[in-house]
């Protein structure tokens, strides 16, 4: 006999249940209405891409294109039947590791920015109207350490903005964006930013915090990057191992460090707001002004810098409450040049990605949850030819669109109330003999108690008035 095996959900992922993913549904409902409001259309690229797309997006040297990545051969190995060894789970490695060098590398997406620029490149996205406006939701896999609000599945809603730049404006753009466009760009910024905040507020998400930087361009950046590694070789010895390893790597995400001892001697690096070129400068002037205009409350944080590769200029996070140290539920940014770097035209880009989880984790924490999966009608029904009409009724409650519960089989009316009490039905739907000979249905109030009887369409036309 088979071994009894209990399975689990693999460490990291989980099942999403119900009511909660009533409150899903209904998050992901609000972000297709706000976003629609704003222009975007969906956009639902393949959960899984050629290693390479993200390597070179996201950068190779970043943590979640070095070390987070569920990456793997295609075709994992030769194409004759997997040996029966491998689907009762034994954990032998099959095949050398040389056979399965020429197959292509791919890996499930660790986010999704990289695969909208290469579906903008491949569908040729850039002879549209600009710019294109495309948002998207759905799993993002990434191997971190799982934590509350941190999985290795988890869920994004994302938006982005891409726009070719026309190739007599190529040259003001070869920074990725040059004085003349500063403005237009930074209302671009503005605007995506307003359209995450509206949607967080039609949620009544709370605690919401916007942060904002300017991390310049090709030209500022280098020389500012250069600054801070100098400083930072000054004050070596007294920085951690993952610190004094990102001094050679990637110095500007040590000012991403959260560890207590380097805080002090971060607070006394140069700030890139002091170094940035004139365009920058006056571009992230411009956002500033932009969110102002349209009501966007923000702070500036200079030592916002995100942990991928191809941002540029505006980098954004957004925080909010009851999420203990994974708080950012938000976060995007510019990235004039990735369409290029990936094959295509000069293009412009900015967008955001929403930590769904994380988002629901708030809103449940603040009671906003609304989880029960509650029913408009319980229909309790005693008799042969009452199974007749509930079945009649139901068909038509549920076509106008109420939530309907229809035992399968006749129950004593009294352990039927009950059940109605416990699903948190709104009305009884009383069906026997006298109901049926008569045409006059029993309608039970739960909430109240009380008692009324009354035509079918009298019933439907309660329903319509009270819910
Ligand atoms: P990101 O900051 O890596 O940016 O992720 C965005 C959000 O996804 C985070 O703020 C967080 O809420 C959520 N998130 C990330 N990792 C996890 C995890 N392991 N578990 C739960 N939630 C997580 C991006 O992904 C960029 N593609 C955003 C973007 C779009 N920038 C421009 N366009």
């Amino acid at each position: 006999m088979a071994e009894k095996k209990k399975f689990q959900a693999i460490k990291g992922t989980r099942d999403l249940l119900p009511p909660e993913t009533e409150l899903w549904n209904r998050v992901e409902q609000t972000a297709r209405e706000v976003f629609g409001t704003f222009g975007f259309g969906e956009i639902r690229p393949p959960i899984f891409e050629p290693t390479e797309l993200f390597a070179r997006s996201i950068g190779a040297d970043t943590d979640v294109v070095g070390k987070e990545m569920y990456t793997f051969l295609d075709p994992p190995r030769d194409l004759d039947p997997l040996p029966r060894e491998l689907l009762e789970g034994k954990k032998e490695r099959i095949g050398k590791l040389s056979d399965l060098l020429p197959r292509e590398v791919i890996s499930l997406r660790p986010e999704a920015t990289a695969s909208v620029c290469r579906a903008y490149i491949e569908h040729g996205m850039h002879a549209l109207p600009q710019p294109v406006k495309l948002w998207y939701t759905g799993p993002m896999f990434r191997r971190e350490r799982p934590q509350k609000g941190r999985y290795r599945q988890f869920y994004q809603i994302g938006a982005e903005v891409l726009e070719m730049v026309p190739s007599f404006a190529a040259k003001d753009a070869a920074t990725a964006g040059g004085a003349k466009s500063a403005p237009k760009d930074a209302a671009v910024d503005a605007e995506v930013i307003e359209m995450v905040m509206a949607f967080f507020a039609r949620l009544g998400l709370e605690g919401v915090k916007l942060e904002i930087n300017s991390i310049g361009d090709r030209e500022c950046r280098p020389k500012y990057v250069e600054l801070l590694r100098a400083e930072l070789l000054k004050v070596k010895d007294k920085l951690g191992p993952d610190s004094q390893r990102r001094i050679e790597t990637n110095p500007l995400r040590v000012l991403d460090s959260k560890l207590e001892s380097e805080q002090g001697i971060i607070a006394g690096l140069p700030k890139i707001a002091d170094h940035l070129c004139a365009n920058c400068a006056a571009q992230y002037a411009e956002v500033k002004r932009q969110l102002g205009m349209r009501g966007v409350a923000y702070a500036e944080n200079w030592r916002l810098v995100r942990g991928l590769d191809y941002y540029m200029r505006t980098t954004f996070e957004i925080t909010a409450q009851g999420l203990g140290s994974q708080n950012a539920v938000c976060g995007g940014g510019r990235y004039d040049g990735l369409v290029e770097l990936l094959g295509g035209q000069p293009t412009k880009g900015i967008g955001f990605a929403i930590g769904e989880d994380r988002l629901i984790l708030s809103l449940q924490e603040a009671g906003k949850g609304g989880t029960a999966l509650g029913r408009d009608v319980f229909v309790a029904w005693m008799g042969e030819k009452a199974q007749a009409t509930a079945i009649a009724a139901g068909q038509k409650l549920r076509a106008a669109g109420f939530r309907v519960e229809l035992p399968p089989v006749e129950q004593k009316f009294g352990k039927a109330l009950g059940q109605a009490d416990k699903l948190g039905a709104r009305y009884a739907l009383i069906l026997g003999d006298d109901e049926i000979a008569t045409g006059q249905w029993t309608v039970k109030t739960l909430a109240d108690g009380s008692q009324a009887k009354m035509s079918e369409a009298e019933f439907l036309e309660l329903l319509r008035k009270s819910l």
